[in-house]
């Protein structure tokens, strides 16, 4: 029946196609789309679990158009807030990948001539509370050959978790989690301390159940990351450098796909797609419901405190670049310590002191956080450092200090320290980063590296700042993990120290539409930044999750030689490709287009 129906959609598409017209997926005044009380059948099978798509900025224009039950003030004061945009079912934080179709007030791209539209926000929700659930509606769609969207929290930089004329599927609601100390691994029989959570559970949920039990598991930096896309995609964070990335964890998971079959992915069986969901890219292989990780003991403290660079009034802006330079050199040496942590540079003009020139200078704040260790070897660790980078430093142009480190007898306190404020959403810039290991830091020359670090810190607009963001994820932990825990992540984090990302693109919405300011801002990125790390790092690649998803040589960048295998898998799993996402496995062979909204083959 299904490969009848199928065959049926295809001819009827091969039509459509002989007659001008690309593939299309459906869309509301393609032919085939499905009638309301279609939609209404498919409620009723899911126990009225369906929503129809809403922007919660409805309420801030004429006639809340689209029944927004938020007011206009509660959506602005909550705009750039991830929480906000998490808790509502069709929203999601980076709204120009949406189209800016309907945004608050307070939005840089909001044009009071725009009517609010959905724009590139889903036409229905599903508002999942169990699998089988999941599974009808995703095999009622994949018999359509509609677009299914999946949205955990809709933090995606990259606007995954969203997309016009699809059903999405929002997980927020799947939010078991249990524990178990002995849990026998299939195929292997051997016993494994999990955690077993499903996937509306946000980073923070976790940790903290699983410091009630005196566990911990390996997290991002924010708490109110959710666990699929970040699975998806790799996951990095403060325990990254020792144990692995959160991918490298996963025993075991539940995973509905698109014919709307509901397997259990483990050693024993369906290994392959086991493999994909474990760093392939988020959502490309069907839905994860729930994740069997491996837990960890929770460290007995943490020692964190800060180093900084600044740059003096006047002062020589080469000291603070060669300054950057000795602390990016020093990173796998120090990761090898034992060391974690991450930071940021801020690059900016100003006038140097012996030339009227302006000129760019960087100013550097890292985080340094060492476990179950002492304030006396954090400072001997990093008091070296901070020498040889003020040696720079020509009449204290320079200054370079290092704080008293604190002592946190919780892991949990970290997070308190690394989330000061609130999680914030929408900035508008277009990412790009690196994986980078020895042979780019340490194998060439101190200019050769301070020259690359110039290179990748221009700004589009001529004296906006450029940032730097420097992770300390990699090292022994993706080194070390065991072959049979490594799943389709790319190869580039088994020799990588650091994961690099830098900003400086400008998305301008004025007078152009979102898709062409998106395309400007990646046409820019590509040809100033993805050249300068081709050139410099061509054997590495990036984290899929942070960064630039136009990237033109995705393929290689996002997932190395795993790419033919993960195509198989996609191929196999989603075969009529309804689980579209940018820069995602098998994506070349489609186009999205926001203006029209269709997702047609190429
Ligand atoms: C404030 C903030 C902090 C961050 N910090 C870190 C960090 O410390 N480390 C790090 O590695 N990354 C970090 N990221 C990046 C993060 O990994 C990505 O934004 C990731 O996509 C978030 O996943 P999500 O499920 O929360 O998001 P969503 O936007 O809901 O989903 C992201 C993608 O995953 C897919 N997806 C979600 N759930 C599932 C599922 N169950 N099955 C299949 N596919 C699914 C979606 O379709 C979409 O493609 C951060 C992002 C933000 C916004
Ligand atoms: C689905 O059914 C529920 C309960 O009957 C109803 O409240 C909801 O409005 C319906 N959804 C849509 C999109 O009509
Ligand atoms: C996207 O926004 C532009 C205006 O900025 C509009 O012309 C276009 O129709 C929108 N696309 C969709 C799918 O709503
Ligand atoms: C989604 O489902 C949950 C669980 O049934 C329910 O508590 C919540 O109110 C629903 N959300 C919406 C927006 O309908
Ligand atoms: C699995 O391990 C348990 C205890 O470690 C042992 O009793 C059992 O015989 C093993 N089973 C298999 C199939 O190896
Ligand atoms: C966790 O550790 C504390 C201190 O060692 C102990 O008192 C407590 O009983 C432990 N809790 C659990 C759930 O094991
Ligand atoms: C820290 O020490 C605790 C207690 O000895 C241990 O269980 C844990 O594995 C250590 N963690 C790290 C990160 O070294
Ligand atoms: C640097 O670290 C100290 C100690 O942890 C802290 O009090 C201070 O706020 C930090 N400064 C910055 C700029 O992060
Ligand atoms: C920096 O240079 C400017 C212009 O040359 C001068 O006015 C200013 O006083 C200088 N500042 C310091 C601290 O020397
Ligand atoms: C002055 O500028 C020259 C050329 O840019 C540079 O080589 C030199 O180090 C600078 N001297 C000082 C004191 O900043
Ligand atoms: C160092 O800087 C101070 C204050 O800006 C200035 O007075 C002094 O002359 C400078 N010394 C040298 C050797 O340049």
């Amino acid at each position: 029946m299904r490969s009848l129906i199928t065959h049926f959609v295809l001819l009827a598409s091969l039509a459509a196609n002989a007659h001008g017209s690309a593939l299309c997926k459906n869309h509301p005044s393609s032919p085939h789309w499905p009638t309301e009380s279609d939609w209404q059948s498919l409620n009723q099978s899911t126990q009225g679990a369906l929503l129809a798509g809403v922007a919660p900025a409805s309420s801030c224009y004429d006639g809340n158009p689209l029944g927004s039950d938020l007011d206009c003030d509660t959506v602005q004061e909550n705009w750039f807030l991830s929480q906000f945009h998490a808790e509502q079912p069709a929203s999601i934080g980076y709204s120009y990948w949406a189209n800016s179709s309907c945004v608050a007030p307070n939005d840089y791209a909001y044009d009071d001539q725009k009517p609010c539209q959905l724009g590139g926000l889903p036409q229905y929700v599903l508002n999942a509370t169990d699998a089988t659930q999941v599974a009808t509606a995703m095999a009622w769609a994949n018999s359509r050959d509609i677009r299914v969207v999946i949205k955990g929290t809709g933090h995606d930089l990259n606007g995954r978790s969203s997309g016009a004329y699809a059903l999405s599927i929002w997980t927020h609601h799947l939010q078991r989690i249990e524990f178990d100390p002995h849990w026998i691994r299939p195929a292997f029989n051997s016993t494994e301390n999990v955690a077993i959570a499903q996937t509306g559970n946000t980073w923070g949920r976790l940790l903290k159940a699983a410091s009630d039990v005196n566990r911990t598991v390996v997290s991002g930096q924010d708490g109110t990351v959710g666990l699929g896309g970040f699975i998806g995609g790799g996951g990095h964070g403060p325990l990254s450098s020792l144990y692995g990335l959160s991918a490298d964890q996963i025993l075991q998971a539940t995973i509905v796909t698109t014919d709307g079959s509901i397997l259990v992915a483990n050693d024993e069986q369906n290994q392959d797609l086991l493999w994909a969901i474990r760093g392939g890219g988020p959502g490309s292989y069907g839905l994860v419901i729930e994740y069997v990780m491996r837990t960890f003991p929770l460290p007995s403290n943490v020692v964190v405190g800060n180093l900084s660079l600044s740059t003096q009034e006047n002062g020589t802006q080469e000291a603070s670049w060669d300054g950057l330079t000795t602390l990016m050199r020093a990173l796998p040496d120090l990761t090898d310590s034992g060391l974690t942590g991450f930071g940021i540079g801020t690059v900016s003009q100003s006038k140097s002191s012996n030339t009227s020139a302006v000129g760019r200078q960087v100013d550097v704040s890292m985080l340094f956080y060492l476990f179950n260790s002492t304030t006396a070897e954090w400072t001997s660790l990093l008091s070296p450092l901070q020498q040889q980078m003020a040696a720079f430093s020509n009449n204290q142009s320079v200054q370079v200090t290092l704080s008293e480190p604190d002592i946190l007898p919780q892991y949990l306190d970290l997070f308190d320290v690394l989330n000061p404020t609130a999680s914030s959403c929408g900035d508008i810039s277009l990412s790009s980063s690196r994986l980078l290991g020895r042979r780019e830091l340490n194998d060439i020359s101190h200019d050769t590296v301070k020259d690359y670090h110039k290179r990748l810190t221009t700004a589009q607009i001529e004296g906006k700042t450029a940032r730097l963001v420097i992770g300390l994820q990699g090292g022994k932990g993706p080194r070390n993990v065991e072959d049979n825990m490594r799943g389709g992540l790319t190869p580039a984090w088994r020799d990588a120290y650091l994961h690099v990302l830098v900003t400086g693109s400008s998305i301008e919405t004025e007078g152009t539409n979102p898709r062409s300011a998106l395309q400007a801002a990646a046409d820019w990125t590509n040809a100033h930044k993805e050249t300068v790390w081709a050139e410099w790092a061509p054997d590495s690649g990036s984290y899929i999750n942070e960064a630039n998803p136009s990237n033109p040589n995705f393929q290689h960048d996002f997932y190395g030689d795993h790419y033919s295998r993960l195509l198989s898998i996609k191929e196999k799993y989603d075969p009529q490709s309804i689980l579209y996402v940018q820069a995602g496995v098998g994506s070349q062979d489609w186009d999205y287009n926001l203006q029209d909204g269709k997702l047609c083959r190429k």
